[in-house]
């Protein structure tokens, strides 16, 4: 390793109007280094990598690749000396395939029309066997499972060449396997001498790569040093990382006799000729916590969305005593049925507070108000982003809107989709207290969906585990450990998921 640092960041600053999202942040990554950047949602982490990109320009400081002093310069000048960035979130082009994206990557912009030379060919397809891809390569992103388009957004990354590689939470989402594929990737990064700054929540992944760690709070500097240094900080342990989750107190098992209010029997859906649900069965009692735990394309998504009327599907869904079948998402979601989806789905151009009022404006005024309070107090951070446009939230704070404005809504069934993608370790063992609150105070019944183990069993009343678009196991939490073992989702080895999640 060289000691002479490949980027070098120096009293880095940024303000959005009154709020300072970034403060007087430095740092220096060498040639094959990976630097970790950790911190609560909204600390400014993203904030740092758009402004080392030259998609925000700095209000302050210095920013050095080789010693070129780069602040203020347009992106396309960045990248083109050598910086890139890998998005948490693909924006694929939809008319090209795989293959075509990642040609598109490793020619310069002037050169698109070389894109026939076979050595482009030759080059791109290697790319896309090494980053796992080339059983897709011919497919277009809209038919991809997740794990795949993150994918696609390391092989374009790979594909520029950059010296400085920008990766903003490539474990977000992903499973335990998944994310070893992703660390292997960027463990070459390192190998082939590049400097990365990668971010993420995933805090065992994240530590078992990176050289060194720096940690932000607040838009400042925490601290920096070994993995293990950094999350024995005291600032770092109480804003970051938080404690436990603690598994609900439960008396003896006890088998609900309550009614089902949702009564899934023999459900089925293809999306053209690939089979995204087989004969599901599963059922929801009054006041019952259920998870349903399962792999990136196992079809939980598909599962939910059949629910909420936004897929068509073979056999029957009941809630009460009520067929669902051939209503609209619009009539279901009146009639209690909430589903915070794993897209997230806000009104972008809209404000925090106006998202929240639209999940609210069936409420009468004081209960509205009621409610508000009380999803203020869980997620503080909203009230005090009320007038902030829902589109320039950090991308916990998105997840936080959305969970907060499918509550706002009073739902009957809560049906919650990966609700832990995005968020600081500190702020689950929050929402985990909130969700034990909200059962023990309503008559709330919450069907959920995760591929977080850790979240999903700790309130569950029953956990159902999908696999490959069936229902393999039923059973209670403590069961579940006994049988399944908590490494479980762990230990399935990483296929290539069958089946796109369902994207309507
Ligand atoms: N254009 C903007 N206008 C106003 N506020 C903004 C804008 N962009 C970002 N912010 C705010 O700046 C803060 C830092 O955001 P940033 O996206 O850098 O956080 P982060 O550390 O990446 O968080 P997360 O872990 O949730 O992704 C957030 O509170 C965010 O709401
Ligand atoms: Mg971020």
């Amino acid at each position: 390793m060289s000691d002479t640092p490949l980027l070098s960041v120096r009293g880095l600053t940024k303000r959005f109007g009154g709020l300072v999202a970034v403060k007087d942040i430095g740092f220096d990554i060498r040639p094959g280094e990976i630097l970790g950047l950790i911190g609560p949602n909204g600390s400014g982490k993203s904030t740092v990598m758009k402004l080392i990109m030259g998609i925000e320009r700095p209000n302050a400081g210095s920013i050095k690749v080789d010693d070129v002093e780069m602040a203020g310069w347009p992106p396309h000048r960045i990248a083109r000396a050598g910086v890139g960035i890998v998005f948490q979130h693909s924006r694929p082009l939809h008319r090209q395939t795989v293959l075509e994206h990642i040609k598109l990557a490793l020619l310069p912009d002037s050169l698109v029309k070389l894109a026939a030379d076979p050595h482009v060919n030759r080059r791109a397809r290697e790319i896309a066997e090494r980053v796992g891809l080339s059983h897709v390569m011919h497919r277009h992103p809209a038919t991809l499972p997740f794990a795949d388009l993150r994918r696609m957004e390391m092989a374009k990354a790979i594909a520029r060449d950059p010296r400085v590689v920008l990766v903003d939470e490539p474990f977000a989402g992903l499973t335990a396997a998944e994310s070893e594929a992703f660390s292997e990737l960027i463990r070459g990064f390192r190998a082939e001498g590049r400097a990365v700054l990668l971010v993420d929540h995933n805090v065992k992944s994240l530590a078992a790569l990176a050289d060194r760690v720096l940690a932000m709070y607040l838009g400042e500097y925490v601290a920096e040093g070994t993995a293990d240094e950094v999350m024995r900080n005291e600032t770092v342990r109480r804003v970051y990382l938080g404690g436990k989750i603690e598994a609900r107190e439960r008396g003896a098992e006890v088998v609900s006799d309550k009614p089902s209010i949702l009564q899934v029997e023999n459900v089925g859906v293809l999306y053209g000729k690939a089979r995204a649900l087989d004969s599901v069965s599963m059922h929801v009692r009054e006041g019952e916590f259920v998870s349903v735990v399962g792999l990136n394309g196992a079809g939980k998504t598909t599962l939910f969305n059949a629910i909420s009327g936004l897929v068509a599907y073979q056999g029957t869904i009941r809630y009460g005593s009520r067929d669902l079948k051939g209503m609209s998402g619009a009539a279901i979601a009146r009639g209690g049925i909430v589903q915070c989806p794993e897209t997230r789905e806000l009104f972008g151009d809209m404000t925090v507070r106006e998202n929240l009022d639209l999940g609210g404006y069936h409420l009468p005024d004081k209960m509205r108000a009621d409610q508000l309070k009380w999803l203020f107090e869980l997620f503080p951070i909203l009230e005090s982003r009320q007038a902030q446009t829902a589109r320039t939230l950090s991308g916990g704070e998105q997840q936080m809107l959305a969970i907060a404005r499918a509550l706002m809504m009073q739902p009957k069934l809560l049906i919650l989709d990966e609700p832990t993608l995005g968020l600081a370790p500190v702020i689950l063992e929050q929402l985990s207290k909130a969700m034990e609150l909200m059962q023990k105070t309503t008559p709330i019944t919450v069907l959920l969906g995760e591929q977080n183990v850790t979240f999903a069993l700790p309130h569950a009343d029953r956990v159902y585990v999908l696999e490959h678009a069936r229902i393999v196991w039923e059973g209670s939490p403590s069961r579940f450990e006994k049988e399944m073992g908590r490494g479980f989702l762990e230990a399935v080895p990483s296929e290539p998921a069958q089946v796109a999640q369902a994207k309507v």
